[in-house]
């Protein structure tokens, strides 16, 4: 079964037909909200808004490892997982959507593994690609049947946040071999891996990254609610579509 992980500006999923919220408790703690069950034309999906339906859980203090580990319990093999950008490199502006096929991983102190505790043996997961192969062409071909331009490919740079970054950052970031900055793809993608769940991201790039383009001097917050309003119905269509297929 596929899920769908919803951020910034998709806290919920319109379209779902025969809707249903389950809570579902974790050995980790709770996950961000509800899972809710429903299906597009008929192919059950289960959702999920990273930052709870309400937008209240900073990416900091997501419960990374309750929102994989509630996906798996109720029977979830793949994870569409989307996520809200900056755009460091100069073809990625404001409104493109993006599948990363890479990550570098800048966050700290987040309880990144299931892999811990006295009782369990040390366990290493590969990670060489960390997105898998499958589901990020399933993206990608469900954007073409809709007709819909999205680039395939981009190193995906995961900051700490909740604050953006300085334009030094960046500059650090880009030299890094980064495409993109977010705050929530990691340890989102790591756990899932050691979940055993097939697991890729559409990015929806929202504002070009600090000291870059139109935010050379300074990133405009309201422009960046613009730009997911108005991109939402594209990645709807996207995702049912991907339902589907
Ligand atoms: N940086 C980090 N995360 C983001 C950004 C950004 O510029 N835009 C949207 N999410």
């Amino acid at each position: 079964m596929l899920a769908i992980i919803g951020g910034s500006g998709f806290a919920k999923l319109a379209g779902l037909g025969n809707a249903r919220r389950e809570v579902v408790r974790t050995p980790y703690g709770d996950p961000s909200c509800a899972l809710t069950h429903g299906d597009f034309d008929g192919h059950p999906i289960v959702f999920l808004a990273r930052h709870g339906y309400g937008h209240t859980i900073a990416p900091h203090e997501i419960n990374y490892r309750a929102n994989i580990w509630a996906l798996g319990r109720v029977g979830v093999t793949s994870v569409i997982a989307v996520a809200t950008v900056g755009g460091i490199r100069s073809d990625l502006g404001p409104g493109s959507l993006v599948v990363p096929d890479q990550i570098v991983d800048y966050t700290w102190g987040r309880r990144h593994t299931f892999h811990e505790g006295p009782d369990r043996p040390v366990t290493h997961v590969d990670f060489t690609l960390p997105y898998d192969a499958g589901v990020r062409a399933r993206v990608l071909e469900a954007a073409r049947r809709c007709g819909e331009s999205v680039s395939d490919g981009a190193v995906y740079g995961c900051t700490q946040g909740p604050r953006l970054e300085t334009a030094a950052e960046i500059a650090r970031m880009a030299n890094d071999g980064c495409d993109l900055v977010g705050m929530t793809g990691m340890p989102e993608a790591g756990l899932a891996r050691e979940a055993g769940l097939a697991y890729a991201a559409l990015c929806v790039v929202a504002n070009s990254a600090a000291g870059r383009g139109e935010s050379a001097n300074a990133i405009s917050l309201s422009e960046i609610h613009e730009v997911l309003e108005r991109t939402m119905g594209r990645v709807r269509r996207i995702l049912a579509q991907a339902a589907c297929c």
